[in-house]
Order: C-alpha cells, then structure tokens, then sequence
C-alpha cells in the first residue's frame, strides 16, 4: 500500500494531492479556469507560467493538509502525457526534483489513466477488465482496460471530443468558458425533446453504421444552424431549450455506444471518466442504461471527474504496486497513446 505525492499539470488546472492506494490523504486542484476565461479558452504560455508561479505552494499545502512529511511518502507521480507540453514541463520537473533530492521512486503519468482511475477512489474493489468511457474535453474513447496498463481502444470520436463540443456550443451560445458546467446548469430549465439533433453515427463503407465509434462536429453545426434559423423570427434565443437538446443528444449518443460496446465484449461494468462525466444527463441516461441492459455503470465522485491530481496519484499507486517506476530521465509528450503507456515505466 503506497502512498505517493501525485501532480497534474497538463492543462489549466494545477493540482496537488497524496494518495494511499485508492484513499486520498489530501488533494488540492488551483483551477486557471478565471485567467484563461478572458481569451475564450486556454492559453497554453498562460498556463504554463500560472503552474510555475503556484506549483510549490500547493505542494507544501498538500503535506499540511494531509498532515504527512517526506519520510511517509513512498513515490513521487506527475502528468507527463498527453497535453500541453510547457504545462506537462512544470509539474514532470517539479516530481523528479522532489523524487531526487528526497531520493524516492519516480513515475511518469498517462492522463488519460488517471481519468480510468478516478473511479477507483470511490470503488475500492474494482478491478479489470472493465470497459472505461473517457469523456474529456480532449478525448472520447472506449476502452477496454485488461489490466494496469494493458488497454484497448474499441471506439473514439472522429473529430470533436464530448467536453469540446460542449466548449463549442456554449461559446457559439455566449455562453462562456468551459462549457460543459453551463450547459448543464442551463439544460435544467430546458425541454431536452425541444429540437431534434443529429447524434454524429459513422457510417460504414459496408453498409449501416459504426457501433462504437461517434462524431460531434456535425452536431456543433447543427446547433449553429439552428441557432441562425432562430435568429430570423425569436426575439428571445430559447437558449434552455437548446442546451437541454443538444446536451441530451451528446448524452444518448455516448449511452448508446457505450452499453453496445460493453454486451458485445460481455463486459459487465462500465466505469466513465473525465470531466463530461459530471454531466447530470450523461449519468441519467447511463444509469437507466444500465439497469434496461443489467450492467453496472460507476462514476468517480464529481470532484475527480474534472482534471485533479488524486486520480493521477491513483494511477500511479497501481502502477507501482506492480513494480513499475520511470527514469529521471523521461521526457514529457503531447500526444501518446494509451496503449503506449508502458513506454513510461
Ligand atoms: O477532464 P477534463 O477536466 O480536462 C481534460 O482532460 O480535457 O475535462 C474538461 C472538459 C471541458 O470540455 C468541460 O466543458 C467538460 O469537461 N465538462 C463538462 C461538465 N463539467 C466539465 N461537460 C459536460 N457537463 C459537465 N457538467
Ligand atoms: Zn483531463
């Protein structure tokens, strides 16, 4: 049972926390989210800079909060893939720093692994294989986690990610940045069958359509369209009536492919991560979903959906129970694949 100081630096949130295992001693998440608003959306020199200027302070502050010294730590983790890469730099040399001068292991992080992992904090008994839905705002994937690094991709999104489609919309709205929060907030007051939206089906050069895989672009200019046509005769944009539509469309498109890909690889649970996973309509249409199709559907607790350094610390606790540790000298990359984790280790 480790316990390992994890940071997550790879976009705008900077994040610190120290986790048992699947329990979590402390975690503490700066969100950036009110310096990047003014732009529309994330500054990458912006955010590095924010994760250098604050990255110390909630270091310390994640000890005190835990009431823990560096003798009780056993691991050091930071986010070294994918995203942004000055930002990812920040925290990567941040952990190697503090793993060498308090001469602990050192582990590099896949982000994405830390979303599969969120789950884990609120589920202490489970294990793979399961089927992961990734919903953040720069991945839509399934993904059938065999093991603790071992991982398939069974469908992705062809263009637009879930959380980037709400960013979308919400902007072309007026709504503001991020998105995904607003939308829901306003969806509530909204008729979800008000407008009739394409939920983005690929089709297949052999007939009928791909059953895992999604698109989200068509739907981003179905709402601009209707959006125009409105314009021409509402005094008042039914902005509720939209969000509610278009959220529900993006909702029922995941659930349905989803609980398709999970029967026909006779996986029995589906744990959904990142941070469309706080989506109330999401969880809504998920859990019907599976109670209809006898599944079991988990989310991570709200405050782990969205991007926060205990899942990281979680992922990295897994891996090094199995022995795996990083070298100081690994890098930080933009992209990597999940299947390419091991790379890592
Ligand atoms: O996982 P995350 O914090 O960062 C990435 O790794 O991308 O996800 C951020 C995305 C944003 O696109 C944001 O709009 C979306 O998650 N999001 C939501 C909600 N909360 C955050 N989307 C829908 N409903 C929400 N309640
Ligand atoms: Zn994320």
């Amino acid at each position: 049972m480790a316990t390992v100081l994890a940071i997550e630096t790879s976009c705008d949130e900077t994040a610190v926390a120290i986790v048992n295992n699947r329990q979590v001693l402390s975690s503490i998440v700066a969100s950036q989210i009110p310096v990047h608003r003014r732009y529309g959306g994330v500054v990458p020199e912006v955010a590095s800079r924010q994760h250098l200027e604050t990255i110390n302070e909630l270091i310390f502050q994640a000890l005190e909060q835990g009431s823990l010294n560096w003798r009780e730590i056993d691991a050091v983790a930071a986010t070294c893939a994918p995203g942004l890469v000055g930002a990812l730099l920040v925290g990567i040399t941040a952990a190697k720093t503090l793993a060498m001068v308090h001469e602990k292991p050192f582990l590099g992080v896949h982000h994405l692994e830390g979303h599969i992992y969120a789950t884990y904090l609120s589920e202490p008994t489970l294990r793979p294989p399961f089927l992961s839905l990734l919903v953040s705002g720069g991945h839509t994937s399934l993904i059938y986690v065999k093991d603790c690094g071992v991982y398939e991709t069974l469908g992705e999104t062809r263009d637009d990610a879930a959380g980037e489609a709400f960013d979308k919309v919400a902007r072309l709205l007026q709504l503001g940045y991020p998105g995904g929060p607003v939308i829901d907030k306003l969806a509530k007051l909204g008729n979800p069958r008000a407008y009739s939206l394409p939920e983005g089906r690929i089709s297949l050069p052999s007939g009928g359509f791909h059953p895992y895989d999604a698109s989200f672009s068509g739907l981003k200019t179905a709402v601009l369209r209707l959006v125009q046509q409105l314009e021409k005769y509402c005094e008042e944009m039914p902005i509720a009536d939209i969000a509610a539509s278009f959220q529900d469309t993006v909702a029922r498109a995941l659930t349905k492919r989803a609980i398709a890909c999970a029967k026909a690889y006779n996986l029995e649970t589906i744990a959904v991560g990142g941070g469309v996973a706080a989506n109330s309509s999401l969880r809504k249409h998920m859990l019907d979903a599976a109670v209809t199709n006898n599944l079991k559907v988990l989310f991570p607790p709200l405050k782990y959906c969205t991007d926060n350094a205990a899942m990281i610390g979680c992922a990295a606790a897994e891996h090094f129970s199995k022995g795996h540790t990083s070298n100081l000298n690994l890098g930080v990359h933009s992209r990597l694949g999940l299947t390419e984790v091991m790379r890592l280790y």
